[in-house]
């Protein structure tokens, strides 16, 4: 009976619960915009969690007042948007009493943050975009009362240097944003205060020129780091370091021309790794020492690599995505890509000068769904080479080759027929063709005239019950070195 009671009240009290968060959140639900035009030129609609304010192409008087006349209705203002303003100063004051939860000045021109001006939403405020002004520093004075703040938008401003304590009082920041500055010093101490939160920080579209390590190197939470579009030319060991948890780092478009030994030793929780985009024409074998745990993303396209750097990826056995393109790679050795068969879904080499493919160089990569090779010199890409990827590849591009036409080539429509069978259609609308020599004209690849060219026709289907078999009877024939024809259907 006292159990069943107990119930009851549980019960009660939940509903009580549920009918007291409804009643809160009805009150929030009660804000009202002001009268038409008492704010104007700025504009006012309801949102779920309150009002959402927008000022444009107007200036600063306008604004203070339109701030006015929103004092003290104990309004919760969810946006507060002022863009493309003439806001060259931000005074001290202008919000006091408004309860404002996500702040954007955009493109307004902005240059001074007077010291008070931010500091009477600090309790509430959330968010803060000042992308697009004219600040040439971080305004740290003003920001330092902002505690509650979890994302910081500085992009496109002309800060130059990152000084001492410039984000102190931030103690709850989690994405920090400064791209396309013109940073190119960060004291050591600039980050101090975002230690224990920042999870994200863009410092790309700067100006830096090595990487800030001693600045950098007591974020212990930051789990992602952008520096792409930066001039920096060189790394080296302990530039990461104090980085333990980051998992994403972003160096691509730079001017990076080597990988020294256990640059990246640090970062063994590194999930990915951009480095398109710089002159890299040397990786040492010890480059990737310590990522080999968790490393699944690299991206070494645009570079001036001219072989895969086997030596070095070998130890990476969760690589899954490997993006080459672009490079000087003329030659795949045969065990180039040895050891990742449980791996490596996604392989990038289009855009080199590959002329052959040996035999065997994608055997075993039994989780390949991506290879593209488009725009290289390949004239002949046989069955033998493919066979062992045909069967997990979903997307195959070999688009720009000069390929010859030859019986070889069957491959790739039967391929694509059992793609097909499977819906889908992203692959066949590529057209990929090969010149017939004799006739000096194209073919598509789709259309080959077997007939035409004396080829023993094979042709198989990969039923829904029949696929592994009707696999392995290709296998079989290829292995053996001879042309089989299979004709039968699985059912
Ligand atoms: C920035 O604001 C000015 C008005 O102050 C406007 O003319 C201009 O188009 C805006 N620029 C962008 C990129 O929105
Ligand atoms: C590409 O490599 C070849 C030799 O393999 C070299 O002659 C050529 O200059 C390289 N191209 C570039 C852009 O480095």
């Amino acid at each position: 009976m006292a159990r069943v009671q107990m119930f009851r009240w549980t019960w009660v009290c939940f509903w009580a619960a549920i009918a007291g968060l409804c009643a809160l959140a009805a009150t929030e639900g009660q804000q009202q915009c002001p009268p038409p035009g008492e704010i104007s030129p700025c504009s006012c609609t309801v949102k779920k969690n309150g009002l959402d304010i927008l000022c444009e192409f107007t200036d600063q008087q306008h604004i203070i007042d339109a701030m006015g006349k929103l004092k003290g209705k104990s309004l919760i203002i969810f946006y507060l948007k002022l863009r493309h303003n003439n806001l060259k100063k931000l005074t001290g004051f202008i919000f006091l009493g408004l309860d404002i939860r996500h702040l954007t000045i955009h493109n307004s021109s902005m240059s001074v943050v007077e010291e008070a001006s931010l500091s009477s939403i600090g309790k509430m405020l959330t968010q803060l975009d000042v992308s697009q002004n004219s600040l040439s520093q971080i305004p740290s004075q003003a920001f330092k009362n902002l505690h509650q703040l979890l994302i910081l938008n500085v992009n496109h401003n002309k800060v130059t240097n990152l000084h001492a304590k410039a984000f102190q009082g931030l103690d709850t920041l989690e994405i920090l944003t400064l791209y396309e500055n013109k940073i190119a010093n960060i004291d050591h101490e600039a980050f101090v205060g975002l230690e224990k939160k920042l999870k994200r920080l863009n410092l790309g579209g700067n100006g830096l020129i090595k990487i800030p390590q001693k600045s950098l190197a007591i974020l212990d939470m930051l789990k992602k780091l952008e520096m792409q579009e930066n001039r920096i030319s060189e790394i080296e060991e302990g530039d990461f370091e104090g980085l333990r948890n980051l998992d994403s780092l972003g160096l691509a478009h730079n001017k990076l021309r080597k990988l020294p030994a256990k640059v990246f030793s640090h970062l063994t929780l590194l999930n990915s790794l951009e480095l398109d985009g710089n002159n890299i024409d040397t990786i040492d074998p010890e480059a990737f020492v310590g990522l080999e745990e968790n490393l699944q993303y690299l991206r070494l396209g645009d570079n001036n690599i001219h072989t895969i750097p086997t030596d070095a990826l070998k130890g990476l056995h969760r690589l899954r995505h490997l993006d080459l393109r672009s490079n000087n790679i003329s030659y795949i050795a045969e065990d180039a890509l040895a050891g990742y068969g449980d791996s490596i879904t996604f392989l990038n080499l289009q855009k080199n000068d590959i002329r052959t493919l040996s035999g065997v160089v994608f055997e075993n990569l039994n989780s390949l769904e991506t290879l593209n090779l488009q725009n290289n010199k390949l004239m002949h890409i046989p069955e033998d080479v493919m066979e062992p990827v045909l069967d997990t590849l979903r997307v195959v591009d070999i688009v720009d080759n000069p390929l010859l036409c030859d019986c070889e080539l069957q491959w790739y429509k039967n391929w694509l027929r059992n793609l097909k069978d499977k819906d889908d259609d992203l692959m066949q609308k590529k057209r990929t063709v090969c010149t017939m020599q004799h006739e000096h004209r194209e073919y598509s690849l789709q259309s080959l005239p077997l007939d035409k060219m004396k080829c023993v026709i094979k042709s198989y289907d990969v039923g829904s019950t029949g696929g592994a078999e009707s696999n392995r009877l290709i296998s079989i024939s290829a292995t053996a070195g001879t042309i089989v024809c299979v004709l039968a259907r699985f059912i």
